[in-house]
């Protein structure tokens, strides 16, 4: 199957092709068009793959992405992350921060340097039935509760697998003054999700490396989706994959160092009313991109790497079981946590099968 010219920029089915395609997916042209840039916009017609940041502004540069988190993995990530001196971006579902060791580990990524996103899915899944003020209503509500425990309100937005073809949502987000992130390499840690195989996410970033190498013999740049859940392979398979990068000479960069962009918070939740930068924005001193080779980290919650301490609250019904026994439970599916795991792998392939 092909797809050729602008009917690839013409519908949302990228994203969800993306998902289903081959595990090596195409390697993207180093001439990939321009960002999408953030900012008013009037457009209220139709919001294509094209009205979402899907690379960077310089080749070379590698933009890692986690969705739908915190969770029981993310802790174990920040561990890597730490040792490798590395940077990503997390995009937080603010429903989970009522639960106290998320909104810890949630405010532990702010602190150690990562960019914080949000991610947002629609209640039941649709806009239709609530005023335009409703919506925006219910984005800033999860809004505040990030900037509640970080001081900053997200500007990069991840949007729901479920709700991306909602384009009354898009645009809606669009005019509030939030940058759409999209992406140009899914690493599949939904797919490779076990300890057999959680290594081979970092085979997905080195056959992307590899073929853009030999067929355009320069670097590309990426902006890569991930899911920080313990449903995962994402947390297991990172060190390897931060050593890849290393391999094959690509910079790891915040998605504010990916688009050159000094203010990437918003001052107003609701208001496109402009943007700050804080300490460790791109630019800023504390600013920071790049990494180095990590071990396979043991991660052990015991000692002190956990954010979700024992008995602290979680068996209160939200569906998120409490840490794995082992201690190590990264690749434990912890019963029911992750919903929306599930909602790719079962709906993702309805969708496709719509589309196609
Ligand atoms: C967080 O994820 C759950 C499960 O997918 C979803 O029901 C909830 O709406 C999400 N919260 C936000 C703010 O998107």
């Amino acid at each position: 199957m092909r797809f050729t010219g602008t009917a690839i920029l013409s519908a949302l089915a990228i994203p969800l092709i993306a998902h289903a395609a081959a595990p090596t997916p195409a390697p993207s042209p180093a001439s990939a068009p321009a960002p999408a840039t953030a900012g008013p916009s009037t457009n209220t017609g139709p919001v294509t793959w094209a009205d979402f940041l899907t690379s960077c502004q310089t080749a070379g540069q590698i933009a890692l992405t986690y969705s739908e988190g915190p969770s029981e993995a993310t802790m174990e990530m920040l561990e890597t992350l730490k040792e490798g001196h590395a940077k990503v971006t997390f995009f937080t579902n603010a429903t989970w921060l009522q639960y106290m060791q998320y909104a810890g580990v949630t405010r532990h990524a702010y602190l150690d340097g990562h960019l914080i996103g949000m991610t947002y899915r629609l209640p039941s899944d649709t806009s239709a039935g609530r005023t335009d003020a409703e919506l925006k209503e219910d984005i800033a509500r999860a809004s505040r509760t990030i900037q509640d425990l970080i001081g900053v309100y997200p500007k990069y937005m991840k949007i729901h697998e479920s709700n991306l073809k909602d384009a009354r949502l898009l645009n809606l987000v669009k005019s509030m003054g939030y940058t759409l992130v999209g992406f140009n390499l899914d690493e599949y840690d939904y797919k490779y999700n076990t300890a057999a195989t959680s290594s081979q996410i970092a085979e997905v970033y080195n056959a992307m490396f590899s073929k853009q190498n030999e067929a355009y013999g320069r670097k590309a740049s990426y902006i890569v989706t991930g899911y920080d859940v313990p449903s995962t392979g994402a947390a297991a398979g990172l060190p390897k994959v931060i050593n890849t990068i290393v391999a094959h000479g690509y910079d790891m960069v915040r998605l504010d160092g990916c688009t050159n962009d000094k203010t990437p918070y918003k001052k107003d939740p609701i208001l496109n009313n402009g943007f700050v930068g804080d300490a460790k924005s791109f630019g800023a001193l504390e600013y920071k991109h790049g990494q180095t080779q990590v071990k396979a980290v043991t991660y052990n919650p015991a000692n002190g790497g956990g954010g979700s301490g024992s008995g602290s609250g979680s068996g209160s019904g939200s569906g998120r079981a409490g840490k794995s026994a082992d201690g190590k439970g990264s690749l434990k599916t912890s019963a029911g946590s992750r919903i929306g795991v599930a909602v790719i792998t079962l709906v993702v392939p309805a969708l496709l099968a719509f589309l196609l």
